[in-house]
């Protein structure tokens, strides 16, 4: 059945961990949004722009196709066809994605695409405006945060688990840092919607935020289950 659940918060909150397992326990599917942005900034990147360039940047997304394969076991996203699933992850990326995604003309080509590849099924929209601009009617909305000393700890762990090593002072300070970008940008800045269930990931593992996010849609009358 089409149901829409939007997972909102800062870098480092939970988000992918519990947007790609609930979409598992709903059989829908999973709308990792960053990860479109994140395939835009490698462009952006191999074609030497300036994270400086919002006009360069916009009219490179004009002409670029962006790919998602919206399955929580094998999401895989693609940039005029050449699969980036694995280079949207390193640390340089990441570093660039806030400039790319403050350019309007960005958003307004992934918002247009994301509502598309919503349509009519159940999914689970993982990002940073999914309850406030791509998906205002959704069924439920939930807004995740933790401290930033906590997310720096998880995103270490997650880069060294890929291979990358880092200092979590130092992405301690570049997620306040991507904190500060997404949430004073002029179009659709980092905020919860108000009608976004909060939740504070610190002290609770991925699967009790999941049970909790399940619990919440049962409150709501809508199904814990779907598909099968
Ligand atoms: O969730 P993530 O770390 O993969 O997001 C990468 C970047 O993209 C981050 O700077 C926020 C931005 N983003 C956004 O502006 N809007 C979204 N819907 C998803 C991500």
């Amino acid at each position: 059945m089409a149901m829409v659940i939007t997972l909102d918060g800062p870098a480092g909150a939970g988000k992918s961990t519990v947007a790609r397992a609930l979409a598992r326990r709903l059989s829908c599917l999973y709308l990792d949004t960053g990860a479109m942005y994140r395939a835009l900034t490698v462009k952006a990147m191999d074609h030497g722009l300036s994270m400086d360039d919002p006009e360069a940047i916009g009219e490179l997304a004009a002409s670029t196709e962006i790919g998602l394969v919206p399955d929580p076991d094998a999401m895989r996203v693609t940039v005029d066809g050449e699969d980036v699933t694995q280079r949207i992850r390193s640390p340089e990326v990441s570093r660039s994605v806030s400039y790319v995604a403050r350019v309007p003309e960005v958003r307004a080509g992934m918002v247009r695409l994301q509502r598309k590849l919503g349509e009519g099924s159940c999914v689970v929209a993982e990002g940073r405006d999914m309850g406030t601009v791509v998906f205002p009617q959704a069924d439920l909305k939930v807004y995740l945060e933790a401290s930033a000393r906590e997310r720096a700890t998880r995103r270490a762990k997650d880069l060294a688990d890929a291979g990358h090593a880092v200092d979590v002072q130092v992405l301690e300070a570049e997620i306040r840092q991507r904190d500060h970008l997404d949430s004073t940008r002029d179009v659709a800045p980092l905020a919860a919607a108000s009608d976004a269930v909060r939740v504070v990931t610190d002290n609770l593992t991925a699967d009790e935020v999941v049970d909790r996010i399940l619990d919440l849609l049962q409150a709501a009358g809508l199904p814990r289950h779907t598909g099968s």
